[in-house]
């Protein structure tokens, strides 16, 4: 396709894709939209994560903006009754600007988590982002308690990450990464990709701390449940599932009614097309999803 005719594309689908099919995993693109979401969510019995959609942002004053929203819907969930935390990244609070700036936001973000007695966490982005990501995760650890980070399973370091954090009984999400990455910083092979996520789920869920188990690999949500209950681990609180909103709906249901707590990812906001780009790559089948939302209205 031609530059023109993608840029074309791509500004259709910004502007219409909400209403065509993005609804199906975007709750909105503002506070207003999300928050009936986040409700009827619960309502069914998850526990909700928050993201305000959003990346490499590059103007400080809009680093801010995005800390002071964080901000505002931890207060909405802690008025509305909400069982909802948030999560967010980096870069969208200014990790591309200077480390410092989005250090203070983030520490921003995690006293009012603290104030509002909910907890928050930081997504891992491109490889390039892991050591800065790390360093502030230790830093607002030193401060806060309920502050949580994100180790991919396709990276060959993810292991001695989570080695150098056990000591503080970390609150870590599990992935597989969701980024293109070089061969010199990522398994190529989704075999091994999938065996190190395991190995790194044994890890965390044997030692101190709280793990999120972030897949909709059914094998794999299986082999954790299989290990808690030989371990004699409760089904809540120590570990939880999470997966993203509107993907294997089928999978989070079971295990909710198994009863395990299921925490479902609940993005929202203006910047949606970057998401929901990631989301149709991963799975063709979601773009005739997607599409089928055009002629379903
Ligand atoms: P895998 O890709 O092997 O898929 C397993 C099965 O799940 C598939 O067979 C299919 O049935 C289903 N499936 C997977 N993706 C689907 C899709 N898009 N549509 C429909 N079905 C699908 N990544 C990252 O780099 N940094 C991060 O911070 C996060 N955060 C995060 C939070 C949460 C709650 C989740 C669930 C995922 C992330 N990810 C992430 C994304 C993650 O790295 C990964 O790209 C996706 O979860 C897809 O991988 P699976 O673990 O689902 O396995």
């Amino acid at each position: 396709m031609a530059a023109a005719d993608s840029a074309l594309v791509r500004r259709a689908v910004t502007r219409y894709g909400m209403r065509l099919g993005a609804r199906r995993f975007v709750a909105g693109e503002d506070s207003s939209q999300f928050l009936p979401v986040a409700k009827a969510a619960n309502a069914q019995g998850f526990s909700v994560a928050a993201t305000i959609l959003g990346e490499s942002v590059r103007d400080r004053c809009e680093t801010g903006a995005v800390a002071t929203e964080y901000c505002r819907l931890l207060r909405a969930f802690a008025d509305d009754g909400i069982d909802a935390n948030v999560a967010f990244k980096l870069t969208h609070v200014g990790l591309e600007i200077d480390p410092e700036l989005a250090f203070e936001n983030a520490s921003t973000i995690a006293a009012a988590a603290e104030q509002t007695g909910n907890t928050v966490r930081m997504d891992m982005e491109q490889s390039r982002f892991v050591v800065p990501t790390l360093a502030i995760y230790r830093r607002l650890r030193e401060r806060y308690v309920g502050v949580g980070f994100v180790l991919q399973s396709y990276l060959y370091r993810s292991r001695s990450d989570l080695d150098a954090l056990l000591p503080l009984a970390p609150n870590v999400r599990i992935v597989k990464g969701a980024y293109l990455e070089s061969p010199d910083v990522a398994r190529p092979n989704k075999r091994d990709v999938d065996e190190n996520y395991v190995e790194l789920a044994e890890l965390a869920l044997s030692h101190d701390g709280y793990t999120a188990i972030a897949t909709h690999d059914a094998r794999i949500v299986d082999h954790v449940m299989e290990f808690a209950a030989r371990r004699g681990m409760p089904k809540r609180g120590r570990f939880e599932f999470q997966m993203l909103y509107g993907i294997a709906a089928p999978l989070a249901r079971r295990a909710l009614e198994r009863g395990y707590r299921v925490r479902l990812s609940l993005p929202y906001g203006e910047n949606w097309f970057p998401y929901l780009m990631r989301r149709l790559a991963e799975r063709p089948a979601n773009v005739a999803f997607f599409l089928r939302g055009a002629f379903m209205r």
